[in-house]
């Protein structure tokens, strides 16, 4: 039987990268001795409050449909919350609530390109990007980054021409930690009004930055500014599937369209849990950064003196990535050899794009315990595979 083009876009080239991961996880599940850092899910619980108003609202019977951007009341308090955090005045007419960052960003991709057009992003780039922009018919062109892993707004203006729609980055990113500053902004805000573009910001981590602030162009230019957020970092959510796109009212209803052919709605009781969520977020932010910090610092002190690796420190998030070029290896076989010899399950760097093919990726947000007994076994590792 035929399938749609489509099938082959969504595919994705970065399936492979996540082979060790599952693995993992398979020996995990079968009892076996296994520390998995190759995943970015906080080992934290959901706070207890956010749970007592699922439970409470699916009890008294919060299980029917709802309006297909998300209720009401719940658009209104990201409206607020989004309005604090960038200073941009946004309503809840602004919101469309979605099942997590990564549904709103195919939401957008699906509402602002298509066939013929070019989306831009910086490496390195969160693995579910390409298909998920390209899903589209949208082609997705990557800018290099510096050797400090930062960006390369230089490079942004080579790459923009007749057929680019939008500019997509994640601030923190993913893997690098690296916040986008404000000169990096400035020049991105300089080509989107040059050339018309769209400017899609990907802020799921902006609660882990210090302070819970990241610098963002929603103040100057709310015409063209989407940000995706959610509550999956920030309050460790991540299996709630509770995330939204902040944007002009006109995308805003052209995104409940495709909400609404999508998912018809989202769970009521979810929904409710989400306000709760939204109402305690200084407090949780503030818990998942010094969980975060406290955590970086002991992987930081864990791998201190192994001479193979060189540690790229993140501004902030949960991530990561380490230089491995030392042991020889490249990130791909440093990976495949690691887990092989030491059971530790860490990610290709890759995976997140050519200039980081020479590191790894390694998730810090879980127990201290996993965290000593991961440095111990990499430290093994290097020292067996270099002797
Ligand atoms: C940069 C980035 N964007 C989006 C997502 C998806 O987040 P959500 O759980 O809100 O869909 C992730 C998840 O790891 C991510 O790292």
């Amino acid at each position: 039987m035929k399938f749609s083009a489509l099938v082959e876009r969504v595919r994705g080239a970065g399936a492979a990268a996540w082979r060790t991961h599952y693995e993992a996880v398979a020996a995990r599940e079968r009892g076996e001795d296994v520390l998995i850092l190759s995943v970015g899910d906080p080992d934290l619980e959901t706070p207890a409050a956010v749970v007592e108003r699922a439970i409470r609202q699916l009890r008294s019977g919060d299980t029917h449909y709802l309006p297909a951007a998300g209720r009401d009341a719940l658009r209104a308090a990201i409206a607020r919350a989004h309005a604090r955090r960038s200073g941009q005045p946004v309503a809840a007419e602004n919101v469309v609530y979605l099942a997590g960052a990564q549904n709103a960003l195919f939401v957008t991709s699906l509402c602002l390109a298509g066939p013929g057009d070019e989306v831009v992003t910086f490496e390195p780039l969160y693995p579910t990007y390409p298909a998920t922009i390209e899903v589209s018919g949208a082609r997705l062109v990557r800018a290099p980054a510096t050797a400090a892993c930062r960006p390369d707004v230089a490079a942004l203006g080579a790459l923009i021409g007749p057929r680019t729609r939008a500019i997509l980055w994640a601030s923190p990113n993913n893997p690098s930690g690296v916040v986008l500053n404000e000169q990096e902004l400035d020049v991105i805000a300089g080509l989107a009004r040059r050339h018309d573009l769209w400017l899609i910001a990907d802020e799921v981590y902006a609660g882990l930055a210090p302070g819970g602030r990241v610098p963002s162009l929603g103040a100057t230019l709310p015409e063209r500014m989407v940000t995706l957020g959610s509550l999956s970092k920030s309050h460790a959510m991540t299996g709630w599937r509770a995330g939204w796109l902040v944007g002009p009212r006109e995308l805003a209803l052209h995104a409940e369209h495709v909400a609404m052919c999508m998912l018809f709605g989202l769970p009521g009781f979810i929904q409710d849990a989400a306000i709760a969520a939204l109402e305690l977020a200084d407090e949780a932010e503030a818990r998942i950064r010094e969980y975060c910090s406290a955590r970086q610092a002991l992987f930081a002190r864990g791998i201190a003196g192994i001479a193979a690796l060189r540690p790229l420190l993140p501004e902030a998030g949960m991530f990561m990535l380490i230089d491995v070029s030392g042991t020889g290896l490249t990130g791909a076989e440093f990976v495949r050899a690691l887990y092989a010899a030491q059971r530790v399950s860490v990610m290709d760097g890759a995976a997140f794009g050519a200039a980081t093919a020479h590191c790894v990726r390694v998730c810090f947000a879980t127990d201290d315990g996993t965290i000593e007994r991961a440095c111990a076994r990499l430290r093994s590792f290097c020292e067996a595979y270099l002797g």
